[in-house]
């Protein structure tokens, strides 16, 4: 039987570094669902699809290949047997990945790859619906949250980081929207599983959250 640790929250409350930092020190796999629909919201882009189009990005699933491999314990995402790792952080995939994601078949899509992942390995899998839907039988289940503020600005500092033209108003703007939207959708909203952990990173460097998250883990696995 396999460990599963699901860890959900909205963009930017720091569940992929955080989740990332905990799965190394566990000797787990890490696994990102969000570059999954990423995938999935680039390839309905690159088909000149409307993403909101949900009969047409419905329809398009059916050519559609998306794998998670790990390489060196890294997840790599393959988009019809293309390495498309990089291309689904454009910020235009972030916004197409969003609308994609309210698509029921899109999520029924994704559904048994991310079980059968968890199945197979000790992961901390992180998202949106981990605790709530995918896994809902996980062992551990936390919840990461932050201030819209706070997140834009991490957001915001990765974006530059890596040299890509970025506002910061802007990028607030869009990650309500995106909270807003991963919020209201009918399907597979994000909220916290009833017996998930609420942890608040706000305040916090991410070391130090890592650090918490750890702890929190390890005392619970005990
Ligand atoms: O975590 P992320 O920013 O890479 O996720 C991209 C989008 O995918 C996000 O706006 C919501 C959606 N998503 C989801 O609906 N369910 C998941 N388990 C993961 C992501």
């Amino acid at each position: 039987m396999s460990i599963n640790i699901a860890v959900d929250g909205p963009a930017g409350a720091g569940k992929s570094t955080i989740s990332r930092g905990a799965a190394k020190e566990l000797g787990f796999i890490y696994v990102d669902t969000g570059a999954l629909y990423r995938a999935v919201g680039l390839n309905a882009l690159r088909l000149g699809i409307d993403t909101k189009d949900a009969a047409k990005v419905g329809a398009a699933l059916a050519g559609t290949e998306v794998e998670l491999r790990f390489i060196d314990g890294e997840q790599r995402v393959f988009l019809n047997g293309e390495d498309v790792s990089e291309a689904i952080r454009a910020p235009e995939a972030s916004m197409a990945a969003s609308n994609v994601s309210a698509i029921p078949s899109v999520r029924s899509f994704l559904f048994e790859l991310q079980r059968d992942i968890a199945k197979n390995n000790n992961c901390i899998m992180d998202g949106r619906d981990i605790g709530t839907v995918v896994l809902p039988g996980a062992e551990i289940k936390i919840f990461l949250t932050a201030s819209p503020e706070e997140r834009a600005l991490r957001r915001y500092r990765e974006l530059v980081a890596k040299d890509v033209p970025a506002e910061y108003e802007q990028v607030l703007e869009e990650m309500k929207q995106r909270d807003f939207n991963d919020s209201n959708r009918a399907i597979a909203p994000l909220k916290p599983a009833p017996d998930a952990v609420l942890v608040d990173t706000t305040g916090y460097a991410l070391d130090e959250a890592i650090a918490l998250v750890i702890k929190l883990i390890k005392e619970r696995l005990d």
